[in-house]
């Protein structure tokens, strides 16, 4: 096999998944313009522009993103395919309960099979009524959606997922009353964050968020680089000798900047440059060894640039409170974990099991298929760090975007050909093209 060349030079990623989700589905029942620069277009979150429209929103692309004009009176009747996008359901399982109008909504395979009774079973207690249309199921897609008038309540929310804050939020904006969540755990805070630019009265605490009724009023989104998909470009310039790359307009929010935590405890420090903060960000929070120009403080969401070189990577560790913050960077992390000196302990991962694909099954083949050493141990993962990875010659194909990304860093990390990459689609169209920018 030859040596792998560094990667070396300068890109962008496509802009981040969860606001251009967000900013589609507010922007589609928004009073107005919506215009959405920077968008991520991609599989996921074409099916949700595909949605808004289908909803009666009028959207056009324009050069970077999207125009979205929402609609006033949304069509009472629809099928709705979510595709592969479980933000996309979860979301309008909550935008949708309180309206007026049935709709089905549905999805793949994998996101047939991934649980909403999490979302449903709140929605309930605020009068929704949202039914599985397959006898016998229980609570997955497809679903049907009819819209009745729901009470403002205080949801308690043991799992950690900002999908059903979020959910339960954007059901609270046609409530009769304000809605309040309470979370225990720290997630993900773009609905928050978005939720007021439009138009929308709310009040958030750590833990707890209230939202008020009222209409959404249409807003400029300009969605900065996803950290997820940098996540693949960080963790491949520090596994390759020679490499120093920098991302530009990466979205830094304190709780999507995990992954920049954890390379640093592994010894992968990232360096922040042209950073920009926003009033409710906390520099300490981004854990980075070096802070380049120093924040600006700005209003909109706080970015910057990441530069990152090779590391001599060595164990770390992901605790259960650490998860929500990179939650869709533990694939990635269990490759770096697999090239780390020493045995590295991934603990509180249950949630991976109801990803687009069961992760932990997932992460557990493509180490092992890579001469990684791994258990599954209870909830967690314990990994053992090797020399180097061996490529095999007929490698996995993963149907979920995250395996596939993570298995072609792997693979670029030794030079080897990359793997079946169609799932990327999904979330990172154009990052074989990238990952060849890189390669000089
Ligand atoms: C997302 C929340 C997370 C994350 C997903 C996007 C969002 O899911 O894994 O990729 O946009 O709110 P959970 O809410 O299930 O943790």
């Amino acid at each position: 096999m030859p040596a792998a060349l560094p990667l070396l030079g300068d890109v962008r990623v496509p802009g981040d998944k969860s606001v251009t989700h967000r900013a589609l589905l507010l922007g589609a029942f928004a009073e107005g313009i919506t215009t959405i620069r920077g968008a991520l277009r991609a599989a996921d979150t074409e099916a949700t522009a595909a949605i808004a429209a289908a909803l009666g929103a009028t959207v056009t692309s324009v050069p970077d993103g999207w125009r979205v004009t929402g609609t006033a009176a949304p069509r009472t009747t629809g099928s709705l395919d979510c595709a592969n996008a479980g933000t996309a359901a979860r979301l309008l399982l909550g935008l949708l309960a309180g309206r007026v109008g049935r709709w089905t909504l549905d999805g793949d395979e994998s996101l047939r099979a991934r649980p909403m009774g999490r979302v449903v079973h709140p929605l309930r207690e605020a009068g929704a009524s949202i039914e599985a249309t397959r006898a016998s199921d229980d609570l997955r897609l497809p679903l049907t959606v009819t819209g009745t008038p729901l009470r403002g309540r205080t949801h308690q929310v043991e799992v950690a997922s900002a999908q059903v804050k979020s959910a339960l939020l954007l059901a609270g904006l046609v409530a009769d009353s304000p809605t309040t969540v309470i979370q225990h755990a720290p997630t993900r805070d773009h609905t928050e964050r978005m939720l007021p630019a439009f138009g929308v009265r709310l009040e958030a605490s750590p833990g707890t968020t209230t939202v008020h009724p009222g209409p959404l009023h249409a807003a400029d989104v300009d969605v900065p680089g996803d950290p997820s998909s940098a996540a693949f470009l960080l963790v491949a310039a520090a596994l390759v000798p020679g490499s120093d790359i920098r991302i530009r307009d990466v979205g830094l929010w304190p709780r999507r900047t995990g992954v920049l935590r954890a390379l640093e405890r592994a010894g992968a420090g990232v360096m922040v440059l042209a950073r920009q903060l926003d009033a409710g960000a906390d520099s300490r929070e981004l854990g980075t060894t070096a802070m380049g120009q120093g924040g600006v403080p700005a209003r909109g969401d706080p970015r910057g640039d990441l530069r990152m070189g090779h590391a001599e990577l060595t164990a770390f560790d992901i605790a259960p409170e650490d998860v929500p913050d990179l939650v869709d960077e533990l694939p990635i992390l269990a490759v770096a974990a697999a090239r780390a000196r020493g045995t590295s302990r991934f603990a509180g991962l249950a949630e991976l099991r109801h990803k687009e694909s069961d992760r932990l099954a997932t992460i557990a083949t493509l180490l092992e298929s890579l001469g990684g050493r791994v258990d599954v141990v209870d909830d967690g993962l314990v990994i053992e760090g090797v020399e180097s990875f061996s490529v095999p010659a007929d490698p996995p194909v993963f149907d979920d975007h995250r395996l596939a990304l993570a298995q072609a860093v792997a693979h670029r990390s030794v030079g080897a050909p990359l793997p079946d990459l169609s799932s990327s689609s999904v979330s990172f169209p154009g990052f074989e093209k990238l990952l060849g920018a890189l390669s000089g």
